[in-house]
C-alpha cells in the first residue's frame, strides 16, 4: 500500500515539475513514506532522517534547497514527535493528506526561500471520506509501461486487533465506489497493465457503491468487483490483498472457483493457531473456523496456494499456544508466509497487557516457526518442478540474458532465453525449485498480453 501511495504522490507532484530520481543526493525533495506497524520500522525513520539531514545541510550551504518530508503512518501517529526530534523536517503528513501535497510543498518551498524556517507544515487530518486521487493524464503515455500495478479499492480498518496500529493511523474502513475502481483499472489496462492487485487493509470486506444501471442501489462485494475488473480488455490476472478471514464470503469463494483470471494464491493472515491467543488478539476467528474456511476455498480452487502473517510472543502466549500455531501451519501447508515477533505499539490495547513475553523466548519461537515455514516453502517450490506455469516476465535478472518473472503463486521465476521479452506472459516448464525462487525453461509458446 505504501508503494501505491508513493506512486500517487509522484503523480500529484508531476504538475509542479517534480519527477523521480534514483538517489536522494539528486533530489530537490525527499519524501520518506513510513510504516508504523512495528517498532523497528518506525525507528528506521529517525536514522534515515539523520542521514538526509547531512545532504540537506550541504545543499543549503551551497545556497540550494532540499525539501524534506515525512509521509505515512509514522507521520500520522508521531507527527509532533518527528518535528521535535528532527526540527529540520519541512513537511509531515498522514496517509489521508497526499492530495494536499502540492499545496504543502508550495508552502514549504516559500518558507525555505524566505530564509530560515517559516515553520514546518503538519497535516494529519482525517477527512470524512478518504480521497483517492486518479492518475494524471500525462501518465497515459509512459514508455516502458509496467505490466503489473496496484489499485487501492478500500482504505482503513475497523477491526482493532489488539496489537495493531492500523485503525489509528489509517482511519475507518472506506470502500471506493466501483465506478472509480473500474475507471482506474481501464486506464491502467489502456497503458499496458495486464495484472492488477486490488489493495485494502481489509480488502475482502469491500462494499463499494455498485456500478450497474439495472441495480443502481446495489453495493458490490469484492467477488463482483473482481469479476468486473477481470472483464476489462487486457486484464489477464487479478490478485487482492490483504484479507480478514472472518469476512470471506461465498461470492468471493465462488470467484476463486469461476474466474480463471483470479490467481490461485491467497494471502489470508491467521496470526496464531491458539484460540486463547486469537481471542486476546480480538481476531474474530478461531483456529477451526480458519481450517474450515481454507477447506471451502480449496474445494472451490484445489490448486490454491496459501500465505499468512504470524505473530509470535503475543502477551500471554504459552508454549502450548505456540505449539498450536505450529500445528495449524502443519495442517494448512503454506506456500510462503510472513512472521514477526510481537512488537508493543503505543496506544494499542495489547501493549498494556500483563504477560509480555521475553525477547529471547520470542526469538526462539520465531526461529522455530520460520524453520517450519521455510521448509514448507521449499517443499512447495520443489513440487512445482515439471509443471508448466504462466510467468509474467517483469525485469532483467542478475545474470546476463536472465529474466525474472512471477508465477501465479507469486514465486520469482528465473529464465534464460533470448527469445523471451520483458512484459510478456511466458509458458515456462519449471526445472528447479529453490528456497525463494524457481528456474524455468521456455516451452515454445510465448504470448504477448493484448
Ligand atoms: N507486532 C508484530 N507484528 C504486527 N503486525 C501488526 N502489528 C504488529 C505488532 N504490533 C503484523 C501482523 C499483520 C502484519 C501486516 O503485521 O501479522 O498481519
Ligand atoms: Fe490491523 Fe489487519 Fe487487524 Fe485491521 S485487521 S487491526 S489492519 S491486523
Amino acid at each position: 500500500m505504501n508503494v501505491y501511495d508513493s506512486e500517487r504522490m509522484a503523480d500529484v507532484l508531476a504538475p509542479l515539475g517534480y519527477g523521480l530520481v534514483e538517489t536522494p543526493d539528486q533530489a530537490d525533495m525527499v519524501i520518506l513514506n513510513t510504516c508504523h506497524i512495528r517498532e523497528k520500522a518506525a525507528e528506521k525513520v529517525y536514522s534515515e532522517l539523520g542521514r538526509l539531514r547531512l545532504l540537506k545541510t550541504a545543499r543549503e550551504d551551497a545556497a540550494g534547497q532540499m525539501i524534506l518530508a515525512v509521509a505515512g503512518c509514522v507521520a500520522q501517529a508521531e507527527g509532533e514527535e518527528i518535528l521535535s526530534r528532527a526540527p529540520y523536517v519541512d513537511i509531515v503528513f498522514g496517509p489521508q493528506a497526499y492530495h494536499r501535497l502540492p499545496e504543502m510543498v508550495a508552502r514549504a518551498s516559500r518558507a525555505g526561500k524566505a530564509g530560515g524556517k517559516g515553520g514546518a507544515v503538519l497535516d494529519t487530518e482525517f477527512p470524512a471520506e478518504p480521497k483517492f486521487d486518479h492518475l494524471p493524464a500525462e501518465k497515459a503515455n509512459t514508455e516502458n509501461a509496467e505490466r503489473t500495478a496496484f489499485l487501492t479499492v478500500q482504505e482503513g480498518c475497523d477491526k482493532f486487533c489488539a496489537f495493531c496500529v492500523v485503525p489509528y493511523t489509517r482511519g475507518a474502513e472506506y470502500s471506493r465506489p466501483a465506478a472509480d475502481v473500474l475507471a482506474e483499472a481501464s486506464r491502467l489496462a489502456g497503458v499496458g497493465v495486464c495484472e492488477l492487485t486490488l489493495l485494502g487493509q481489509n480488502v475482502n470486506n469491500y462494499h463499494g457503491a455498485g456500478n450497474d444501471p439495472r441495480t443502481p442501489e446495489a453495493v458490490w462485494g469484492l467477488g463482483r468487483l473482481i469479476a468486473e475488473v477481470a472483464a476489462i480488455d487486457g486484464i489477464e490476472r487479478v490478485r487482492y490483498t490483504t484479507s480478514y478471514p472472518a469476512e470471506v464470503d461465498d461470492e468471493l469463494i465462488a470467484a476463486h472457483r469461476n474466474m480463471p483470471e483470479l490467481m490461485p494464491y491467497l494471502h489470508l493472515p491467521v496470526q496464531s493457531g491458539s484460540d486463547a491467543v486469537l481471542k486476546a488478539m480480538n481476531r474474530r476467528h478461531d483456529a477451526d473456523f480458519y481450517r474450515r474456511l481454507v477447506e471451502r476455498l480449496r474445494q472451490a480452487r484445489p490448486d490454491l496456494g496459501l500465505s499468512s502473517d504470524f505473530i509470535v510472543g503475543f502477551p500471554g502466549e504459552t508454549d502450548a499456544d505456540f505449539a498450536a500455531t505450529l500445528k495449524l501451519i502443519e495442517d494448512i501447508g503454506y506456500v510462503q508466509a510472513y512472521s514477526f515477533k510481537y512488537s508493543p505499539r503505543p496506544g494499542t490495547p495489547a501493549a498494556m497487557l500483563a504477560g509480555q513475553v521475553d525477547e529471547d523466548v520470542k526469538a526462539e519461537r520465531l526461529a522455530a516457526l520460520q524453520d517450519l515455514l521455510n521448509a514448507q516453502q521449499l517443499a512447495f517450490n520443489r513440487s512445482c518442478v515439471g509443471r508448466t506455469m504462466e510467468v509474467l516476465l517483469e525485469r532483467p535478472g542478475r545474470d546476463p540474458g536472465q529474466l525474472v518473472g512471477r508465477s501465479p503463486y507469486m514465486q520469482a521465476v528465473h529464465v534464460e532465453d533470448p527469445a523471451l521479452a520483458i512484459g510478456t506472459i511466458a509458458r515456462l516448464r519449471v526445472t528447479a525449485g529453490h528456497a525463494n525462487s524457481l528456474t524455468g525453461v521456455m516451452t515454445g509458446a510465448e504470448r504477448m498480453p493484448a
